[in-house]
């Protein structure tokens, strides 16, 4: 399972690179917006920090203006996701910019549906919001379950599920039972992946009782 982290912050970025986990990044134009930075050099600067695709997203909404957005983006950086919402227009331009070799980020799908026709539009990428669905009353996981199902039937689907609005360390443990392929995360819940009380609890026995030996393995 890759995974991305959902931020425009470029410190947490850096940070969670130099742990050797991190596979992509995703923004939105309100993860970009809260930056308070320049959205293209904040892509360039993201996309040479991290090798793996960084996702940018298209402001327009009708076709000519987001194909021109996107054609744009793409030639930012060799790993950029031009993300565009999930509309007509929206595949058309996936259909579109795919067809060029360019990676395509279906974002804000809410039904499998939805998530047929991203993939039947070429897209690299989709991205369901598991968390805004809970957030509703509606079943996130259930939404990662049956598309995962759907795309393992059309071996021809090369779209890779990529789970998005990801609100605890659960929905991630979820989406690996399931299959998904990537789940993109804000950065304190990717730190939350690697913590658990008992693993501090006996790193400090372990420590202390060392220090008792009174070893060393390296001579100071
Ligand atoms: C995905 O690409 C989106 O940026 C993101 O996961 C949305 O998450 P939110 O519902 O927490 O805003």
């Amino acid at each position: 399972m890759k995974f991305f982290v959902d931020t425009a912050d470029v410190a947490e970025i850096k940070a969670l690179a130099e742990t050797g986990l991190l596979d992509g990044v995703t923004t939105n134009p309100s993860l970009v917006a809260k930056s308070g930075r320049n959205f293209i050099e904040l892509i360039k600067e993201i996309a040479a920090i991290v090798p793996g695709p960084v996702s940018a997203e298209v402001g327009a909404t009708d076709f000519d203006a987001m194909m021109a957005e996107g054609l744009y983006l793409s030639t930012l950086a060799k790993n950029i996701a031009v993300k565009v919402p999930l509309t007509p227009a929206g595949l058309r331009v996936c259909k579109n910019l795919s067809a060029r070799g360019t990676m395509v980020n279906v974002t804000l799908c809410f039904s499998a549906a939805q998530a047929i026709v991203a993939a039947k539009a070429g897209a690299a990428f989709i991205s369901p919001f598991v968390g805004r669905l809970d957030d509703v009353g509606h079943n996130g996981m259930a939404l990662i379950q049956e598309i995962c199902t759907i795309y393992k039937a059309y071996p021809a689907f090369t779209t890779e599920v990529l789970v998005a609005s990801v609100r605890h360390p659960q929905h991630v443990v979820e989406a690996a039972t399931m299959g998904a392929h990537v789940a993109t995360c804000p950065p304190a819940i990717i730190r939350q992946l690697f913590n658990h009380p008992l693993t501090d609890k006996g790193l400090a026995q372990f420590v202390a009782d060392w220090e008792k030996s009174g070893q060393k393995i390296l001579a100071a």
